[in-house]
């Protein structure tokens, strides 16, 4: 593979940007595109040569299933068929939530390759609300699969130049939109329908659309694999997310016990100087989640951002400090539980 091109989708070159990622995505090749949430690696869905390119980029096991992005809420039925009894829920959903950071995993239809649904009878199915995207999944007219733009395992990419850390001369093309509004990877769920009363909702990842603003619709549940299902998606294995630095997740600071002469960092929430996880240490670096605002909102954004930071920081460990779970937090905290399960 020749280098890498990055190309920028600023307001005038949009629309470069749009006609360039379509031409290689016609002719089967792969491209990461910026998304709201984290960038992903684009190819057509509909193409199994190209999809088998992204798997192969990522060195991303063939049983772990991709997620199938569409242009409109009309073009879900060209990639899934919404059962009857779901149907007017799935309807008040998409109507809610998209597009936006919300996928959906709903009976797969024919068309969509084995490949892209790891052989699963079901496809997991977003509409992503980045303009520049959007234009993308528009203009090419067909429906575009799209994992988080890293290599298996790894950090997700949430700027064009963390893209090229990860794939940088493995694909021909990146389009840099700048850095990802959102900052952790769109909510999952599959749905339950319940006769006479709302739906439960399986919750398959925690993501930027909370538990709380899914409870309005019907009841959220954590998704549990039943004994005999196909093998765990590896976005719900314990360990994924992974920076190369071990992590670990510090839930009380008396538990932290330094070795002699290792070089710890902090992830931590605020950063604030008296706070009981930033005086604990003598830490090489401390680097903070949410040092403006103090939201969760902005914690998310900068979750993987940061963790990439303290990766390139020539630590012994990164000492990450636990976030209230409500809301957002649910969602990094997820990440960074499976960040620091050990490898
Ligand atoms: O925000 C996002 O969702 C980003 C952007 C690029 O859209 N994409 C993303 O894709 O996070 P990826 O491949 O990193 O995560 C997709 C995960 C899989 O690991 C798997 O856990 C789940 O989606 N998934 C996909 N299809 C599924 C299916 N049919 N059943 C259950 N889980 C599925
Ligand atoms: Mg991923």
């Amino acid at each position: 593979m020749p280098e890498t091109r990055i190309i920028h989708a600023d307001d005038e070159e949009m629309k470069d940007a749009v006609r360039e990622a379509c031409a290689l995505l016609r002719a089967g090749e792969i491209v990461a595109l910026p998304t709201e949430t984290v960038y992903g690696l684009a190819a057509d869905a509909l193409n199994p040569d190209a999809v088998a390119k992204v798997f192969a980029a990522k060195e991303r096991p063939s049983f772990d299933p991709l997620i199938v992005h569409i242009a409109s809420r009309g073009d879900l039925k060209t990639v899934a068929i919404v059962p009857e009894e779901i149907a007017e829920i799935v309807g008040k959903l998409t109507a809610a939530f998209w597009p936006g950071p919300l996928t959906l995993i709903l009976p797969k239809h024919p068309d969509v390759p084995d490949l892209v649904t790891s052989g699963l009878p079901t496809v997991a199915v977003r509409q992503s609300a980045h303009p520049v995207f959007r234009a993308i999944n528009k203009e090419l007219g067909r429906p575009i699969a799209a994992p988080s733009a890293n290599r298996f395992g790894r950090i997700s990419p949430t700027s064009a130049s963390a893209v090229v850390k990860e794939l940088g001369g493995r694909i021909p093309l990146i389009v840099d939109a700048g850095a990802c509004a959102e900052g952790v990877e769109s909510t999952i769920i599959s749905i339950e329908p319940r006769p006479g009363k709302k739906p439960i909702f399986h919750l398959h990842r925690a993501g930027p659309i909370t538990k709380e603003q899914l409870q309005e619709y019907g009841k959220v549940e954590k998704f549990r694999e039943k004994a005999g299902d196909l093998p765990h998606a590896p976005g719900q294995l314990p360990s994924h997310y992974a920076p190369l630095t071990p992590l670990i997740l510090l839930e009380n600071p008396a538990d932290f016990k330094p070795e002699p002469g290792k070089k710890y960092g902090l992830l931590s929430y605020r950063g604030e100087d008296d706070s009981p996880y930033v005086t604990l240490h003598d830490w090489e670096i401390v680097e903070a989640l949410s040092p403006g605002s103090g939201k969760l909102a902005e914690g998310a954004i900068r979750l993987f951002f940061v963790m990439r930071l303290l990766d390139e920081a020539g630590l012994d460990a990164i000492i990450a400090e636990p976030v209230s779970e409500t809301g957002l937090g649910v969602a990094i905290m997820d990440r960074l539980r499976r960040a620091s399960a050990s490898r």
